[in-house]
Order: structure tokens, then C-alpha cells, then sequence
């Protein structure tokens, strides 16, 4: 195989090299194009530029395979538990006995956050999007750790990676509490860290509360299946912050804004709404189906489609058929499991789905496991960061101690007025 390829412009030949990764992913790495050639690249959306070099996480989107440092992720999901694949995601390898033990005693100890935040969520309307009081939290959880927070320096990072995985939980776990006006449940540090997270969320001083053992697994599969994915927006923007030489996080804060868009991790919240809007206008998924085909309309199959994965996201393969098992295991029903199913079935044999190779993806199903959790809709996309931080600070992690840091800067091709003169305001029309 060739290590480079010959570009013509204007009848010069340049020679650019190839990068193969350890997949046989080939890229032209362009570094030089603009300064020997003049031209940039164009690529809106990102649809195919490679923004780093990264040995985390591998997706085959056309196969459907995604693989967390080599190990295939439905793997994780039926052996792991979330802590031991954030341990794994951030640092490489499967912990040793005692490099599992000493993780999970970090996020045990620190599970607290400082006292005076607690003053923080009576400033929020009772009305807030709960990722409006992550985002700020995360970023404000900098406020109290101003000695640890150069990102060149390894100790003082190794030092606030178990406190952002510890105390992310127990905001998200308080900003539900405050939003339904109960008492904040302090974490109870004898815990693992799923058990933990249900208990800060449905336990009350009034009463006894017991954890059950098939809610925590349900939700140690769902953070391991939201755990990373690579270059996606979120992981990208945590990139891009990071680049500047921001906090952790600054730069986490800044994956849950943008993981909060109905397009990226909002659109499990958003999938919920819907197939709530298909029961009551009478389960018809086919009305469903003919607005999302419509260019005129703006309505989306949410859950659906994928920029990388052009097959069955295997992550969404995972949760159907747990959402079934969990919902025969707490003995409920819902309705919506049924809906989706059918508008799957329905969406997969209809040309225009099957044309653009559109697939259900990870936040189709995930919605009614979240609700047979009991947990309510405006915390799903909470969920989602809480499943994905690990794969934030691997990212975040990597890109400052393993590969090129340069600050993240894309060029443009500017398109306005060429120069212009200044009119002072009395010559304006
Ligand atoms: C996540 O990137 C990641 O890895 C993200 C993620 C992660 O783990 O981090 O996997 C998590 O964000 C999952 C995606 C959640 N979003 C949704 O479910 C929202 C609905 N889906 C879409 O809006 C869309 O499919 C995206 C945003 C997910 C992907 O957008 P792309 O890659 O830009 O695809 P596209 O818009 O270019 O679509 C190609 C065609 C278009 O039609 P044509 O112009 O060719 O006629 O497919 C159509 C689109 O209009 N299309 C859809 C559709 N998704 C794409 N048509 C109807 N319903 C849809 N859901």
C-alpha cells in the first residue's frame, strides 16, 4: 500500500502522506496543504474530516461494531460495571484487583460536594432543565479546586478525575431532588456507584428505601452503553474546550451543553415526547412516518439515523432487548415499548429509511428503560452524561499527556462584503 497520495491543483503535483490507523482507517493528513498549496479543505459538518489520532474508542458504522480500547461493548454490557469501564476508558487497560478497589474507594470518598453549592439550586426556577443545572454545576465544582486545575500537570488531573466522576452523579441525583421539592439524600459512601446514584435519587428521610439489584445492573448497562463514542459532538466540543488549555470542568460543562441538543444526547428525552404524541393521537405510526419524510416539516424520526453508524447501532440493539427483560423483571408495562416497536418495524421497510440506511440508535429505546426506572423524562439526557463523563476525560485525558494539543482552530471561506467603506450614521439610508 502506498504512504502517500499525489494532489494536482493548477497543474502542480503535490505529494501528501497517509495515516492508517490500527483498523486500516485511512486518512490524507492535509497539515500542509494550506501553506504549500494555498487551498484549505471544506468539510461542514465534519462529516469527514478526522479531527485527532485516538486509541480509545473503534466504531465500524457500516458493520455496526463499536469496540471501548479493543473490547466490543455488548461484552461490557453483560460483563462490566460502569466504574471498571470508566477505569478501562480513561486508562487504558481493565483494572487489576487492587487498581479497581483504589478507583472505586476515590469515588466512594468523594462523593460529596462542597455544602455551600447546596445554596446554588435555590437560584434555579423550579421550571429548570436539569442539564442547565448540570452544566453550571460542573463549571462551578472549578470554583472550589483553583489548586488543581493546570491541565498539563498529571498530579493535579489524576487528582479531579475520581471527584468529576464521584460528585457529577450526586449533582444530577440533587438537581432531581430540588426539582420536585424533597430534601437533598446525601450519598451513603458504603455504595457502589450505581447504588448509590438510585438511592440519592428515590430514597426520603420519611421512609426506608431498598435498592433493588436488577434496577442497578439496568443501570450499570445503560452508563456502559453510553460510556464513549468517539468523535461525536459532545466528545468533540470537550476536545475543542480542552484545546485552549480550559479545566476539566470547564470542558465537561461544555460537553453537556452540547450534548443537550435534540440531535445529540436530548434527542432520548426528545423520542419519549414523540411515541407519547403517537399514543395519543391513536398509536398511528404511519402519520409519524409521513412528517418525518416531509422536507417541509422540521419533525425528525427522533432515535433514528446516525452520521457514523449506516447499520444497527449496536447499542440500541442492546437496550431493545433489555427493555423488555427490565420491564418483566419490575413486572410493568408501557405502552410507548410497544409503539416503538412498531414504528421501528414500520420505519425499517419503508423505502426512504431503508434508502438513507436509517437505523435506530442509542436514544430510541433508551427513554422507556430510564422510565420503567422511574426516572423522569426531563433527566434523561442528565442520564446520558452521566453514562458518557468517562469517555469526556479519556478524550479530554488523551489529548493533553498522548497526542498533538495544538489549540482546536478550523479556517472558513469567508463569503461576505469584500471591503467596505465606513458610513457614519446621519449617510446611512
Ligand atoms: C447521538 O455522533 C455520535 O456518535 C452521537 C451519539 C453518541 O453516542 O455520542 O451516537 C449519540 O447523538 C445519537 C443521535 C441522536 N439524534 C437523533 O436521534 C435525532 C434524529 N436524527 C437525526 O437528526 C440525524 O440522523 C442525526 C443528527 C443523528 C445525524 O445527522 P447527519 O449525519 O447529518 O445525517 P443527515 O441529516 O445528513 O441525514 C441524511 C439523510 C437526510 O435526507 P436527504 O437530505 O438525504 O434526503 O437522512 C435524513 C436526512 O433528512 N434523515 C432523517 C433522519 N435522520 C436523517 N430523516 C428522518 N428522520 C430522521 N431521524
Amino acid at each position: 500500500m502506498n504512504n502517500s497520495v499525489e494532489l494536482k491543483i493548477e497543474g502542480k503535483t503535490y505529494t501528501l502522506p497517509i495515516i492508517i490507523g490500527s483498523q486500516d482507517e485511512k486518512a490524507i493528513d492535509i497539515r500542509t496543504l494550506r501553506n504549500e498549496t494555498g487551498y484549505i479543505t471544506i468539510d461542514s459538518g465534519y462529516g469527514n474530516t478526522g479531527s485527532c489520532q485516538s486509541s480509545i474508542t473503534y466504531i465500524d458504522g457500516e458493520k455496526g461494531i463499536l469496540r471501548y480500547r479493543g473490547i466490543p461493548v455488548e461484552v461490557l454490557a453483560e460483563k462490566s460495571t460502569f466504574v471498571e469501564t470508566s477505569y478501562l476508558l480513561i486508562y487504558g487497560h481493565l483494572p487489576t484487583k487492587s487498581e479497581l478497589s483504589d478507583f472505586s474507594n476515590k469515588l466512594r470518598y468523594h462523593s460529596l460536594i462542597h455544602e455551600d453549592m447546596l445554596h446554588f439550586y435555590d437560584g434555579y426556577p423550579s421550571t429548570a432543565h436539569p442539564m442547565a443545572i448540570l452544566s453550571s454545576m460542573v463549571c462551578s465544582l472549578s470554583a472550589y479546586y483553583t489548586d488543581s486545575l493546570d491541565p498539563k500537570d498529571l498530579e493535579q488531573v489524576e487528582h479531579l478525575i475520581p471527584r468529576v466522576l464521584s460528585k457529577l452523579r450526586t449533582i444530577a441525583a440533587y438537581s432531581f431532588k430540588k426539582s420536585i421539592g424533597q430534601p437533598v439524600i446525601y450519598p451513603k459512601n458504603s455504595l457502589s456507584y450505581c447504588e448509590n446514584f438510585l438511592h440519592m435519587m428515590f430514597a426520603v428521610p420519611s421512609e426506608p428505601y431498598e435498592i433493588n439489584p436488577e434496577a442497578v445492573a439496568a443501570l450499570n448497562m445503560l452508563l456502559i452503553l453510553h460510556a464513549d463514542h468517539e468523535q461525536n459532538c459532545s466528545t468533540s466540543t470537550v476536545r475543542l474546550v480542552g484545546s485552549s488549555d480550559a479545566n476539566l470542568f470547564a470542558s465537561i460543562a461544555a460537553g453537556v451543553c452540547a450534548l443537550w441538543g435534540p440531535k445529540h444526547g436530548g434527542a432520548n428525552q426528545s423520542v419519549v415526547e414523540m411515541l407519547v404524541e403517537i399514543e395519543k393521537n391513536g398509536r398511528d405510526v404511519n402519520a409519524a412516518l409521513k412528517a418525518a419524510k416531509d422536507k417541509n416539516s422540521t419533525f425528525r424520526l427522533m432515535g433514528f439515523g446516525h452520521r457514523v453508524y449506516k447499520n444497527y447501532d449496536p447499542r440500541a440493539k442492546v437496550i431493545k432487548a433489555a427493555c423488555d427483560n427490565l420491564l418483566n423483571k419490575l413486572k410493568k408495562k408501557d405502552p410507548l415499548l410497544d409503539i416503538a416497536r412498531k414504528l421501528e418495524e414500520a420505519a425499517l421497510s419503508d423505502s426512504y429509511f431503508v434508502e438513507r440506511k436509517l437505523f435506530p440508535n442509542v436514544d430510541f429505546y433508551s427513554g422507556i428503560m430510564y422510565r420503567a426506572l422511574g426516572i423522569p423524562k426531563n433527566m434523561y439526557t442528565v442520564m446520558f452524561s452521566l453514562g458518557r463523563l468517562p469517555g469526556w476525560i479519556a478524550h479530554w485525558r488523551e489529548m493533553h499527556f498522548d497526542n498533538d494539543d495544538r489549540i482546536g482552530r478550523p479556517r472558513q471561506i469567508y463569503t461576505g462584503e469584500t471591503l467596505q467603506e465606513y458610513r457614519p450614521i446621519g449617510d446611512r439610508n
